[in-house]
C-alpha cells in the first residue's frame, strides 16, 4: 500500500508530495465517459460496480497517489426525503425546497445501511482492489443546507440568507438535522473502509467571517469531533473560497485543510501556525496551459509548500470536463518528479 498521502495528512516526512485531482473521476476521462455512456450519472454512483470502476480509472491513469469514492454530495440527502435529479444542462435539481417548520420536520435521519448499501458496497469492493488510500467524503452541512434550501444550484443564495436572518432558529435546526446525518453517513463509510474522509464546503465563501463562526463552523467541528472520538482517520476540510477565515476554518479541528489558488500556500501556512497540513492548490484552468507552464506552476507551489506542517497537492477546486488528460497525467509527473519533503 502507498501510504504518502496518509502520512502527509499526519504531517509526516514523505519521500515525494502526494497528488491527487479533486473530481478526478469524471467526464474529461473517456473512459468514464464510455461507462457513463451506458447509464445516467444517479445509476453510476448506485451500482457498486460501476462506481468502484471509475473510481479505479484515474488512479491507473493519472498514477494518483490517492482515490476517491465515486458519489455525490447529493446523495444522502435524497434519503433525507428529497426528490434528486441531475439534468444535463442544469446540475443537480432538489424537488420542493426547504422552506418552512413543516419541511425540516418532514426530514429523516439516515440509515446508511438501509437508504445508501451501495457506498459500502463499493467501498468494500474499492478497499480489496486498491493499491492507494481510498478517501470517503460528505458535504459539509452548510453546502448540503444551500442545495436544500435553494432546490440547487443559487447565485445569491438569497433563500438560505433569508432563513438565515429572518428565522435563525430554523435554520440551525435544519443544520442540526444536517449535522446527524453527515457523521451517521461518514461513519458508515469509515466502518467500511475508507481510509479519509473529505468534507466539501463549497459554498462556506459566500459567507462573511461572522456568519461562518455562527452558522456553519459549529457544525462542521461537530462532525470532526465526532468522528474523532471514534477514529483515528485524517479528516480534510475544503470551504472552497474561504481562504480569507483559516484562522476560523482551522478551529474546525480537521487534520488538513484544502485551499483554493486565491491564496499562496506559503500565506496560507502561516496563517494556520503550521500546526494543520495544507492540500491544494493549482488553479483547475492551469491545465489548460503548456506543459512547460503546467510544471512551472507546481514547481512554485511545491516551493511555497516547504513551510507547511504537511502537503498534499491537488487542484484548488475540481477538474474541468474540457481538461486534457495529457495535461493532468504532466501534472501528477510534475509533482512526483519534484522535490522530497
Ligand atoms: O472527486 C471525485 O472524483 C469523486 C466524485 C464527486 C462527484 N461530485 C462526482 C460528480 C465528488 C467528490 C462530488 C462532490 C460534489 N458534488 C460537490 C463538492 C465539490 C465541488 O465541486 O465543490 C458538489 C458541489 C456537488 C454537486 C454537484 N454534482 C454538481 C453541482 C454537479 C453538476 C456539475 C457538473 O459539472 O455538471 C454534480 C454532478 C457530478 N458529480 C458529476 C460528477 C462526475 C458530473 C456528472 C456527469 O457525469 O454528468
Amino acid at each position: 500500500m502507498n501510504d504518502t498521502f496518509l502520512k502527509a495528512c499526519r504531517g509526516e516526512k514523505t519521500a515525494y508530495t502526494p497528488v491527487w485531482i479533486m473530481r478526478q473521476a469524471g467526464r474529461y476521462l473517456p473512459e468514464y465517459q464510455k461507462v457513463r455512456g451506458k447509464v445516467d450519472f444517479l445509476t453510476l454512483c448506485k451500482t457498486p460496480e460501476l462506481a468502484a470502476e471509475v473510481t479505479i480509472q484515474p488512479v491507473e491513469i493519472l498514477k494518483v497517489d490517492a482515490a476517491i469514492l465515486f458519489s455525490d454530495i447529493l446523495i444522502p440527502v435524497e434519503s433525507m426525503g428529497m426528490k434528486l435529479e441531475f439534468s444535463e444542462n442544469k446540475g443537480p435539481i432538489l424537488y420542493d425546497p426547504i422552506r418552512d417548520e413543516i419541511d425540516v420536520l418532514k426530514l429523516k435521519n439516515i440509515k446508511p445501511e438501509e437508504d445508501v448499501p451501495f457506498v459500502a458496497e463499493a467501498i468494500k469492493i474499492l478497499t480489496r482492489e486498491l493499491k492507494v488510500p481510498l478517501i470517503g467524503f460528505s458535504g459539509a452541512p452548510f453546502t448540503l443546507a444551500t442545495y436544500m434550501i435553494e432546490g440547487g444550484s443559487s447565485k445569491n443564495y438569497i433563500n438560505t440568507k433569508r432563513m438565515m436572518y429572518q428565522t435563525p432558529e430554523l435554520f440551525n435546526n435544519l443544520m442540526a438535522k444536517i449535522t446527524d446525518v453527515v457523521i451517521n453517513y461518514l461513519h458508515s463509510q469509515i466502518s467500511a473502509g475508507v481510509q479519509a474522509v473529505q468534507i466539501f464546503d463549497s459554498w462556506a465563501g459566500i459567507l462573511s467571517p461572522v456568519d461562518f463562526q455562527g452558522f456553519a463552523l459549529p457544525y462542521v467541528k461537530k462532525i470532526i469531533s465526532a468522528l474523532k472520538s471514534k477514529y483515528d482517520i485524517p479528516v480534510i476540510y475544503f470551504a472552497f473560497n474561504g481562504s480569507t477565515m483559516l484562522k476560523l476554518v482551522k478551529q474546525s479541528g480537521a487534520d488538513v485543510l484544502g485551499l483554493d489558488w486565491r491564496i499562496d500556500i506559503a500565506d496560507a501556512a502561516d496563517a494556520v501556525n503550521r500546526e494543520v497540513s495544507l492540500q491544494g492548490n493549482l488553479d483547475p484552468c492551469t491545465l489548460f496551459g503548456t506543459k512547460d507552464l503546467i510544471k512551472a506552476r507546481v514547481a512554485n507551489i511545491l516551493n511555497s509548500a516547504k513551510g507547511a506542517k504537511g502537503h498534499i497537492f491537488n487542484l484548488g477546486h475540481g477538474i474541468l470536463p474540457e481538461t486534457p488528460v495529457e495535461n493532468a497525467i504532466a501534472m501528477v509527473e510534475a509533482v512526483h518528479a519534484l522535490i522530497a519533503r
